[in-house]
């Protein structure tokens, strides 16, 4: 950790302590300013939503009781675009192959086998107040890209559409696995992960640095919402809260989202690739959806900005931006280290993977989030996991309670509907050298123009720019 471990330098990363050992390093040495920013724009809000929308939400509840109708048309819309589509994969593993053995036949020109795998629910357990389980989606891929949804299993239990009850049941618990682990999962992996090199731009680049003028803006509110979210005395995480939506307790909460940083192998100890340990991203993400091109696109344009920042940057080879380098690489694997940052577009691409996540991904999750149909994506199932032979459908009214809805309405307007304060549209480094100016205006135009040409060419607007914050600030 080198020569700077005294906090009193200023924030550092250290190996998360408690329930979250082994997951991605924290840091929990929030400063005063960063913390006072949190309170007035952020904590405030919450203690005013509790107030306010307690009993709204408890009326919305008792007025749209259980759960909505799914089709299997529908389940596709939901799970295979948008935030729920991080999750789908061609990677069919052995198990996938054995469970999944008698519908894999038969495939057309152009077709390909697909899953979604919510098989990280395991460390979820069913107690009293509500079933989960692990679950894998099976699709067929045409070569237009659209789904078609063919299995599902449950643990071992493989259901299928001529299934009736069970079917129904079936494909509720997917959707389960798809919210719970969207939320405490994949979507985290865009809060945590950057945390320790926030810190390390604060604590080892020098103030007007035009390296932490780059970055700084992309992490404001960040430590202080991470630190709340994991260790807060009121964190989403820990069950009983008004807005404590999830089935489990704190300490299963905290092994799904140590799964992000550390992955998940199977039962018998082989990786399952689905989810692998965690590596810096040096490329744009691969999302099987028109979310991944979505993202691309921004990605594109932010490279185009970093190329001609990093470029100032790299040719200075200042020594500072190397030690920094070489504190993330220790805390960030796949991050590049002191030598490797001068060399090729590597600062430019750990610009745009830090900004795509912490921006655009980032709004992009929660805005796809708040839509989602909470009636449709339920956390809580008050209802056994079923078996192949149930026949009988359950009653759709009695498969989640009022208190599920209040809470999970209640999370979903506090911490997934996004609250931007800083919008990326507007960013605006305050760089000294009117070339770099100049390109801050350049970026910005290039965002929208980048917007502009996503509409032009069909490709659904997942969040508006205009709706995108510049940083993680809900
Ligand atoms: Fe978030």
């Amino acid at each position: 950790m080198g020569d700077n471990n005294d906090s009193s330098f200023g924030p550092w990363p250290q190996p998360a302590p408690g329930f979250f050992e082994d997951a991605a390093p924290v840091v929990l040495n929030v400063p005063k300013e960063l913390q006072r920013d949190w309170n007035r724009h952020v904590g405030r809000r919450y203690a005013k939503q509790v107030l306010l929308d307690t009993l709204p939400s408890w009326i919305w509840a008792l007025r749209n009781p259980g759960l909505a109708d799914v089709s299997d048309d529908r389940f596709v819309e939901i799970v295979c675009d948008g935030i729920f589509s991080k999750f789908l994969t061609p990677d069919l593993e052995p198990p996938d192959l054995e469970r999944f053995a008698p519908y894999l036949g038969g495939l057309e020109a152009g077709e390909r086998w697909f899953k979604s795998d919510f098989s990280p629910m395991r460390h979820v357990a069913s107690d009293a107040d509500s079933a989960t389980t692990p679950s894998v989606v099976l699709y067929r891929r045409a070569s237009s890209g659209q789904y078609h949804l063919v299995a599902i299993a449950l643990k071992d239990d493989v259901f299928d559409p001529t299934m009736d009850g069970a079917w129904t049941l079936a494909k509720y618990f997917a959707l389960q696995g798809a919210g719970v682990l969207t939320t405490l999962l994949m979507h985290p992996k865009l809060h945590f992960p950057s945390g320790a090199v926030d810190a390390i731009t604060r604590t080892r680049l020098a103030d007007g640095s035009v390296l932490k003028q780059l970055l700084l803006p992309h992490f404001r509110l960040a430590m202080a919402v991470n630190y709340a979210v994991l260790y807060g005395a009121g964190t989403v995480l820990q069950p009983g809260g008004i807005y404590a939506p999830y089935p489990g307790s704190l300490k299963e909460h905290a092994e799904v989202v140590a799964t992000l940083w550390r992955g998940l192998d199977y039962p018998d100890g082989t990786p399952n690739r689905a989810f692998p340990r965690y590596r810096f991203p040096m490329e744009a993400p691969v999302i099987h959806s028109d979310y991944g091109e979505f993202l691309g696109r921004y990605h594109a344009a932010l490279m185009r900005f970093g190329k001609v920042v990093a470029h100032e940057v790299q040719q200075e080879r200042a020594p500072d931006v190397a030690a920094w380098a070489a504190h993330c690489a220790e805390w960030v694997p796949g991050f590049p280290d002191r030598e490797l940052i001068f060399e090729d577009d590597n600062l430019a691409r750990v610009f745009a993977s830090l900004v795509l996540d912490a921006a655009v991904s980032h709004s992009a999750d929660h805005y796809l989030y708040a839509q989602v149909d909470i009636r449709e994506v339920p956390f809580r199932l008050h209802t056994a996991v079923p078996k192949p032979d149930q026949r009988q459908m359950p009653d759709r009214r009695h498969l989640v309670e009022t208190r599920d809805l209040l809470h999970y309405r209640m999370c979903m307007k506090m911490f997934f509907q996004p609250y931007v304060i800083d919008r990326l549209c507007d960013v605006d480094y305050g760089f000294r050298a009117s070339r770099l100016r100049e390109a801050n205006e350049r970026f910005r135009a290039d965002l929208r123009e980048t917007e502009a040409q996503i509409i032009q060419d069909g490709i659904r607007v997942y969040t508006p720019l205009e709706e995108m914050a510049a940083s993680v600030q809900f």
